[in-house]
């Protein structure tokens, strides 16, 4: 028997609800959880998610959790509607990991243990819409889908944020975080020009599962009413170091500790650097060797990594080691944008070279992490925060449009304000090395 998923809205509410469980008294009180007060008819799948990393114009990894553990889970997909009939789907991809999410002491009495299952979608058609179910055993989930990342040289545009966990260590319902998840959703939903969402890290307080748990609850938020779901590209922060990081965004072969390349088009390069393992050694020399090679063939390279360079609110000295082994290798290749998080304030630097303003030919570092994290107060008189630079406590996220000119910025507050606009304009002159 099949049993199918009820409506998405059905399915986000029951999914919170085994997540967290709001007392009476406000939202920003602990709560409780007990498995115990799952109801057993729950069988669904749930925490549908898409993740991109090297080539989204091809392949995807799908990825979803269930209460129980099953035996066959797959990837129903075809690239028509087929309205979750199984036997329809021309194609379907097995999961390449399974298993249970780890649960540590500290989750006890929180969220209802589950199981996480991935499976990589390989030799898809660029810019082509999927529709997909999500199988494990005889339970089959409504019908959602995803596009994949555009094959030719066409103008398209990224969600950016970063720090969506919450402020204590005991788990609380996000509000925050659902606003911005929900102000995501209205900018996807309403911007066709949006493929992806790029995460700067600082998904939860702690990558375990009382915290994972209503991450990717609240992630359901993104998808729209129709079923499509907002891909994310993922970096990872200090917050993330738990395995639960690798059982929330698993690659079937990555190389490196989650440092590596994304094609976002043809011509648009994102670089995504882990500040959480050596910013020198192999990290640095990686860097070295694949900026010139992104140089040469994209119009646009973005980098994006959690702990910034140009820091809006910590000590200045706490990015000496991005600064010293990563911006000159970004200045010589002439890296357009980089992307931090961390600090938790809305930021754009003026734009820098060799450590000083160059307004003509200096990278703009814009950040720093907004998604619903508690913000904080930032330290406006640092050189690189004068005009046209500037920083602020705001949540936001940024809208980055690459287009055939101008790469053009937006940061969108929580109730949908215009918080800072402008354009990157190529860099005129290629730095000698
Ligand atoms: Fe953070
Ligand atoms: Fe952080």
């Amino acid at each position: 028997m099949i049993i199918r998923s009820r409506d998405l809205a059905l399915s986000i509410a029951a999914v919170a609800a085994i997540a967290v469980i709001v007392p009476a008294g406000g939202a920003q009180n602990p709560i409780s959880t007990p498995s115990s007060t799952v109801p057993p008819e729950t069988r669904d799948t749930f925490h549908h998610r898409v993740l991109w990393m090297q080539n989204p114009s091809t392949e995807a990894v799908l990825s979803w959790s269930t209460p129980v553990a099953g035996e066959k889970h797959r990837i129903l997909y075809d690239t028509e509607t087929r309205g979750g009939a199984v036997a329809d789907y021309t194609k379907q991809s097995s999961t390449f990991k399974d298993g249970p999410f780890t649960i540590v002491d500290k989750d006890a009495g929180f969220s209802a243990p589950a199981f996480y299952h991935h499976a990589h979608l390989t030799g898809l058609s660029p810019n082509t819409t999927y529709y997909v179910a999500f199988a494990s055993d005889d339970v089959i989930s409504r019908e959602f889908n995803f596009k994949t990342a555009p094959g030719e040289d066409i103008e398209f545009t990224v969600l950016a944020g970063g720090d969506s966990r919450i402020g204590t260590e005991t788990p609380y319902l996000h509000n925050d975080r659902r606003k911005m998840n929900e102000r995501m959703a209205q900018l996807f939903a309403s911007d066709p020009t949006i493929i992806a969402l790029v995460h700067g890290g600082d998904y939860c307080m702690t990558a375990q599962w009382r915290h994972i748990a209503p991450w990717l609850a609240d992630h359901e938020l993104t998808t729209t009413p129709e079923g499509r779901l907002l891909p994310i590209v993922p970096t990872r922060g200090n917050h993330d170091r738990a395995i639960g990081f690798e059982e929330m965004f698993a690659w079937p072969d990555l190389k490196t500790p989650y440092y590596y390349t994304t094609q976002l088009s043809p011509k648009v390069g994102l670089v995504t650097l882990n500040t959480e393992i050596s910013v020198a050694g192999d990290q640095r020399q990686w860097l070295a060797d694949t900026l010139p090679v992104l140089r040469a063939a994209n119009r646009w390279i973005t980098a994006i990594y959690h702990r910034p360079s140009y820091s809006s609110v910590r000590d200045v000295q706490d990015g000496a080691g991005r600064r010293n082994n990563w911006v000159g290798l970004f200045e010589e290749n002439n890296v357009d944008l980089v992307y931090e998080s961390h600090d938790h304030a809305l930021k754009r630097t003026l734009p820098i070279r060799s450590h000083a303003p160059d307004l003509k030919n200096g990278i703009v570092y814009i950040g720093d992490g907004g998604l619903g994290v508690p913000q904080r107060t930032p330290d406006t008189t640092r050189w690189w925060l004068q005009p046209p630079g500037f920083a602020k406590s705001a949540h936001h996220v940024h809208t980055i449009h690459y287009g055939k000119e101008a790469i053009h910025v937006k940061a969108h507050g929580m109730d949908g304000e215009i918080l800072n606009d402008f354009v990157v304009k190529p860099h005129e002159v290629v730095a000698s090395k």
